[in-house]
C-alpha cells in the first residue's frame, strides 16, 4: 500500500503542477517501499536523492510560475520552500553519515509537510494563476 495516494483535493487546478506534486509522491512511496523492504543504504539513499533534487526542481518550477505572474504572496511562499529544502537536506546528510535511519515517523513527516503545503499554501495561488491565464 503506497504511503500516500494523489487525490482531487490535492489539485490545485495547474496541470504541469498537479503533475509535480504526483511525481514527488511517487518518489515518496517509492522511498517508503523501499524502506520498508528493508533495501540497503546504497538504495534507499538513491531514492532520498532523488526527493532531494525533485524537490528542489519542482519549487523552482512554483517560484518561477509565481514570480512571473506577480503572485503577491510570493515572498513567504518562497520562504517556507527555503525551509523546507534546508530540513529535506539535513535529513539527507543524516542518513548518509549513518547518523540517522529513515523510521515511519520521517516518512509522516514528509507525507503531511506535503499535504499540509499543497491545501495551505500552493492552493492560495490556484485562482490567482487561473486568473492570469495558467490553467
Ligand atoms: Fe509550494
Amino acid at each position: 500500500m503506497p504511503l500516500i495516494e494523489w487525490n482531487e483535493k490535492l489539485s490545485v487546478n495547474i496541470r504541469a503542477i498537479d503533475d509535480q506534486h504526483k511525481k514527488w509522491i511517487n518518489i515518496l512511496n517509492e522511498l517508503h517501499g523501499a524502506m520498508k523492504a528493508g533495501k540497503g543504504r546504497d538504495a534507499v539513499g538513491n531514492v532520498l536523492d532523488e526527493l532531494v533534487e525533485y524537490t528542489k526542481v519542482h519549487f523552482a518550477s512554483e517560484e518561477k510560475l509565481m514570480k512571473s505572474n506577480g503572485y503577491p504572496l510570493f515572498a513567504g511562499h518562497k520562504k517556507l520552500h527555503e525551509d523546507m529544502v534546508k530540513e529535506v537536506e539535513i535529513l539527507r546528510s543524516r542518513y548518509s553519515s549513518g547518523a540517522a535511519g529513515l523510521t515511519i515517523e520521517v516518512m509522516q513527516f514528509l507525507k503531511n509537510w506535503l499535504s499540509e503545503h499543497i491545501i495551505g499554501t500552493d492552493k492560495n495561488y490556484g485562482p490567482y494563476l487561473n486568473g492570469k491565464g495558467v490553467h
